[in-house]
């Protein structure tokens, strides 16, 4: 078993409310499982793992070699879960100082002025060698008319055309629905390479289509390992699915008795980009019908000395949710100091990952005692495999959960309410 759920900690926070609430944790999961819940139209993010597409991912494992192997810089263009799950998934396995092949940036998910204007400038500044940077666009929109991107995608290309000429059509690959939509206008008169997104898979649950895949290959990472990850997730739950069904049972019990928020907190700073991917993938699926937990993302220890007061002290309506990390491949250990001036002596011999580990326990204790219910994810190790079991895992636990709250965990109409203002403010045609 690759991923454990400890759940016992939130059990002096719930007594008689847990039964039946894991009762209807157990429906709902069968409902997801069968296809018979509300949105069963989009549940194309399980049969993509039930029916392997060994040669699409193949494909973008491919191109991705390509790209890593050519590019200085990729740019990836999307918004929401046309972008956060490929951050996750190359922030948790990469890190920043010793990362291979392209750098990989990411735009057209705010509208910054200066960030976009620089992003270009920053593009045409030649390498320390005198020549030109080698860049490629990434730009994915499932429904391929979303302002933030299309906005994004219409000052890059731009910038591609003037700087590669004809050339810049093998330097852009799109990723979109197999039909409809601006992007795939644009598709067709200038023969871009096309990925499709399903219609059946929705933008938070893409992570482990060519919107993701396609990035985190450039990015050099095994996609076949973290896909087949997610596949054997999918497999122990099914083997035995009380692990999800305690889990989210517990959270719908929390909810019942009127907590609001959880806190997505992490001890790994790998895992930040993470909390954001679970953060937009929990807060689009549930916030619906004036009901849902908000999810928050706190990166600890960081965190820990700007909202740490608040999470002991402040408002009772706070559980958490913390993501940890059991082993490392390449401990880091703290040496002795012969003068001993800072008094650290007493950690000498041991890793900063054990320690790390008693700054988790000890925080998890004194928030159980100040009051908030916490439970811990623990992964064996960060690697591929196991970043594609956790997806699945919060892939699967955010859809039984919605379901016990009696919503679609698969649409969301609230976030249109903006877009029709903004266009109208706009003057939209
Ligand atoms: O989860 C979702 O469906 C959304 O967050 C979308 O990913 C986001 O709105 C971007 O949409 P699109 O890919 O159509 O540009």
């Amino acid at each position: 078993m690759s991923l454990h759920t400890d759940w016992s900690t939130l059990t002096p926070f719930l007594r008689d409310e847990l039964a039946g609430a894991i009762d209807s944790s157990m429906i709902a999961y069968t409902q997801l499982m069968t296809r018979t819940g509300l949105g069963p139209e989009w549940m194309g993010w399980l049969d993509l793992l039930e029916q392997p597409n060994d040669a699409l991912i193949q494909e973008v494992s491919d191109l991705g070699r390509a790209i890593h192997a050519d590019a200085d810089v990729l740019v990836v263009i999307g918004i929401g879960g046309s972008y956060l799950g490929a951050k996750a998934v190359i922030d948790a396995l990469s890190s920043p100082f010793s990362r291979k092949g392209p750098e990989i940036l990411f735009a057209g998910h705010h509208m910054g002025d200066a960030y976009h204007r620089d992003l270009l400038s920053y593009l045409s500044e030649p390498k320390a060698d005198g020549s030109q940077k080698s860049v490629y666009l990434n730009v994915i929109s499932k429904s391929g008319t979303t302002l933030e991107p299309a906005l994004a995608f219409r000052m890059l290309k731009t910038w591609m055309k003037d700087t590669y000429g004809e050339a810049s059509r093998n330097r852009i690959i799109a990723t979109t629905s197999p039909s409809g939509g601006a992007l795939n206008k644009i598709i067709e008169a200038e023969g871009y390479r096309k990925f499709e997104i399903p219609d059946s898979v929705g933008g938070r649950f893409s992570v482990l289509t060519p919107v993701g895949l396609l990035p985190i290959a450039a990015a050099g990472i095994d996609i076949q390992s973290l896909f087949y990850g997610a596949v054997s997730e999918l497999e122990n739950i099914k083997r035995d699915p009380s692990t999800i069904t305690n889990h989210a049972g517990c959270r719908y019990a929390l909810f019942r008795k009127g907590y609001a928020i959880d806190l997505i907190a992490s001890f790994e700073p790998e895992l930040g980009s993470f909390g954001g991917w679970m953060q937009q993938l929990m807060g689009e699926s549930e916030g619906k019908g004036h009901k849902g937990l908000f999810p928050a993302v706190l990166r600890y220890s960081t965190d820990l000395h700007s909202l740490g007061q608040m999470v002991q002290d402040g408002v009772r309506n706070q559980i958490e949710t913390f993501i940890a990390v059991k082993g490392v491949t390449n401990p880091f250990v703290v040496k002795p100091d012969a003068g001993n001036e800072d008094g650290l002596n007493y950690l000498a011999g041991r890793t900063v990952h054990e320690i790390n580990t008693k700054a988790l326990e000890g925080t998890r204790q004194a928030h159980i005692e100040g009051g908030v219910p916490a439970l811990t994810i623990y992964l064996d190790q960060l690697d591929a495999a196991h970043i594609g079991s956790l997806i699945l895992y919060f892939e699967v636990l955010t859809g039984v959960y919605v379901y016990c709250l009696g919503e679609n965990p698969f649409d969301q109409p609230g976030v249109e309410a903006y877009k029709k203002a903004m266009f109208s403010l706009l003057g939209k045609p």
